[in-house]
């Protein structure tokens, strides 16, 4: 703090051009910001709460130059880069400066973020800016969920392949966003296509395109999913669900950055960073033949495990009331919180269907509520006094087994066993829901 009461926190070196109001933001906040003009030359000093500013905005050559100078003269000094929406990301000179930013933004700037970031940056102390704040889609302050968070910090800016893996309903899908979010990509696409859910024999054709008659039926050229993710990022969500053939082709595209269309012998180039995601044991199925060993190294170069939402302890809660507040936001809804008979409930219950089912029972649980605290009934799960007439379960594997086949049971029964209905209300493809049924041994009709 200075005389004035104000904190000082270092100084910013910003290239390109700020405008009035960014730096007047910066400087309120107790900034000091050096404006790195064209040709202006400027003195930086390693350490000392020096944070430089990489403006992409104009794309001024000379500017360029000078970041990449700085960037190789001065390793240590910490870079955030802001971007426009149409940022030409492969220039090489772009990529490279690029890559050696911490955080990004894009244009219009979000300057509250851009302050935590410039402290985090810094090594500044936070003034209690919670790492939750900037990641406002993944909610959550268990011990698991924030290695998790920190891991995707790490990943976002490496332009490598990474693999997510954990149950259904822990929030892979939303982890990939996240790192796509926060990478140089993010102003490009991202895809994310399940491929469980594709049609077996156009599996090819979907990821890959195809060209005009290359199959009957094929009355026009059509891109393929990983070609609209030109760019930017592509999710192959269930990636365990990939038929041989298809995997053959992915590999190819992961060592060679190109692609086939069907019908088509010319390879494509296409810049895209994949992701993976299963719910499955990958080494089991490489283990078992159904996968590919070498598709499996390219695709877990950077791994990351989601934890099931019984290990995160008072997430449960926080995610309740998350889940009820987005719900009131939209619909009348008489319940504003949670009965504590109703807290211990969700607290015991093994959660086989993770934050999808707890997102889920609690939005029915709204519907059902009558007053204003929702009950252990409204969701559906034992009460206090119930739980003790349960058999007693010593291991949560068993339980949870138990309660999953219960779970899809019920289901098949209520969509009368149409397994595509089924699949769709538990938010899982048809193959999957194969799979299960075969696991827990359920009839595929009514018995
Ligand atoms: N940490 C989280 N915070 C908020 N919502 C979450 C979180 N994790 C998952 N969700 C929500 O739960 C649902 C399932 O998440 P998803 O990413 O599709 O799971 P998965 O791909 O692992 O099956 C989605 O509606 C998602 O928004
Ligand atoms: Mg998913």
């Amino acid at each position: 703090m200075d005389a004035t009461g104000s904190r000082r926190l270092g100084c910013v070196i910003w290239f390109g051009q700020p405008e009035a109001q960014e730096c007047s933001g910066l400087t309120e906040a107790g900034w000091n910001v050096r404006v790195a003009g064209g040709d202006v030359c400027v003195k930086v000093r390693e350490g000392g709460g020096m944070v430089a500013l990489a403006d992409l905005r104009q794309g001024d050559a000379h500017l360029l130059q000078a970041m990449q100078q700085l960037m190789t003269d001065c390793p240590s000094v910490p870079w955030i880069a802001l971007i426009p929406l149409d940022m030409p990301a492969r220039r090489p000179q772009v990529k490279r400066i690029l890559q050696g930013c911490r955080d990004f933004f894009s244009a219009p700037l979000d300057l509250p973020r851009l302050l935590v970031a410039l402290e985090q940056a810094a090594g500044i102390p936070s003034r209690g800016a919670e790492v939750a704040t900037d990641l406002p889609e993944l909610v959550g302050r268990s011990a698991p969920v924030a290695a998790v968070v920190a891991s995707l910090r790490k990943y976002a800016p490496i332009d490598l392949p990474v693999l997510i893996t954990g149950e259904t309903g822990v929030g892979k899908e939303v982890a990939a966003r996240v790192l796509h979010r926060l990478s140089i990509r993010a102003m490009q696409p991202f895809v994310a296509i399940n491929c469980g859910a594709l049609p077996p024999n156009l599996v090819q054709s979907e990821l890959f395109g195809h060209e005009r008659g290359a199959f009957t039926g094929a009355t026009a050229r059509r891109i393929g999913h990983i070609e609209s993710a030109a760019g930017g990022t592509i999710l192959l969500d269930e990636v365990g669900d990939l038929p041989l053939d298809a995997q053959i082709n992915l590999l190819r595209f992961l060592q060679e950055g190109v692609l086939q269309r069907v019908g088509n012998s010319r390879s494509v180039e296409v810049d895209v960073r994949v992701m993976a995601a299963t719910h499955l044991d990958l080494e089991h199925a490489v283990a078992a033949g159904r996968f590919r060993e070498d598709l499996y190294y390219r695709l877990n170069v950077l791994r990351l495990q989601i934890p099931p939402l019984r290990e995160r302890g008072d997430d449960v809660d926080l995610l309740a009331h998350r889940f009820l507040e987005r719900f009131r936001a939209r619909q009348v809804c008489a319940a504003s919180g949670f009965e504590s008979v109703a807290l211990r409930a969700m607290h015991r219950y093994p959660w086989p269907g993770n934050v999808r089912e707890l997102r889920n029972r609690v939005q029915r649980a709204a519907v059902m509520a009558e007053g204003p605290l929702i009950s252990a009934t409204d969701l559906a799960l034992p009460g206090d006094t119930e739980e003790r007439d349960l058999p007693a379960v010593t291991s949560l594997g068993v339980f949870r087994a138990s309660a999953e086949r219960e779970v899809i049971a019920a289901c098949l029964r209520e969509c009368r066993f149409n397994i595509s209905e089924c699949a769709r209300r538990l938010q899982v493809s048809r193959v999957t829901m194969y799979r299960l049924c075969k696991k827990y041994q359920l009839e595929l009709r009514a018995p």
